[in-house]
């Protein structure tokens, strides 16, 4: 759809690698004439370790998204924690600057988006996860004296946040969360990083927390992409009306 606003002629398509082939995919989709390539999970940090060269944020978050073939190597950039933040200024008008965070999840997914918020001037992240060590290593990666990891445990005596993100891979239509209500407040921003039946259990956690604005991350889904896009293009396209049109398919499934 980007190419076709942006009049580039362009194949896109989905090539399924487990972590084994994924190395020797990517080497033949460069032989057949691959110029750029995404990589999704859990593919991220490997996508990372076979680049010739990667930018300072894809380094950073220690995950690589977008491949851009450079001559014979790789070169690789990270746009999910840039994706998050435009979903979130454009879409939801929310501006993470001074806000109180809080992440729940340490994995992956979690990781760029937590970079990206530290950087964005947040009053304060809280990461929350299910194996606390994990956070803890999280919020050590980031290194930032308002970054912290806090235990599921003291979430029930914390004051609501502004925006609550949810990074893990919990989440399916019939999951059911437990968090305590008390982090939500009528203007907290609840927000999951997936979208689809994936998000439907921390949606409905949310509103029934009271929460008056949540939302999926389908549009994180489609700002990344274009970021991604422009990477390879130098073009970024316009994201509004594939929004819609992926809102209106997903709504009517
Ligand atoms: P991804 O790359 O998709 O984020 P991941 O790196 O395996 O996947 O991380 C999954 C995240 O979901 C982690 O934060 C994980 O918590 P742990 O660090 O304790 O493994 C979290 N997670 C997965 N299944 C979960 C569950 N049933 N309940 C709570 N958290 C879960």
């Amino acid at each position: 759809m980007f190419a076709a606003q942006l009049g580039i002629a362009l194949d896109y398509r989905a090539i399924e690698a487990g972590r084994e082939e994924f190395v020797d995919a990517l080497a033949r989709f460069a032989r057949e004439g691959g110029r750029g390539a995404n990589v999704t999970l859990p593919l991220k940090q490997d996508a990372l370790l076979l680049c010739a060269e990667a930018s300072a944020r894809a380094k950073r978050c220690g995950s690589v998204n977008t491949l851009i073939r450079d001559g014979e190597r790789w070169r690789g950039d990270s746009t999910d924690g840039a994706g998050l933040l435009r979903d979130l200024r454009e879409r939801h008008a929310f501006e993470p600057r001074g806000r109180r965070c809080l992440l729940i999840g340490a994995g992956g997914a979690a990781r760029a988006v937590a970079f990206a918020l530290a950087d964005a001037g947040i009053e304060r992240l809280a990461i929350a996860n299910r194996t606390h060590a994990n956070a803890i290593a999280l919020a050590q990666a980031i290194g930032a004296t308002n970054v912290e990891a806090i235990t599921f445990e003291e979430l029930g005596v914390t004051a609501a946040f502004d925006v609550v993100v949810h990074a893990t891979a919990a989440g399916h239509a019939n999951a059911e969360f437990r968090f305590p209500r008390t982090l939500v407040a009528a203007h907290t921003l609840c927000y999951d990083l997936s979208y689809g039946s994936a998000a439907l259990a921390f949606l409905r956690w949310a509103r029934a927390a009271g929460a008056t604005r949540a939302s999926d991350g389908l549009g994180m889904l489609i700002e990344q992409a274009a970021d991604s896009f422009d990477l390879w293009h130098g073009q970024r396209p316009d994201t509004a009306p594939v929004f819609a049109v992926f809102q209106h398919a997903m709504a009517s499934k």
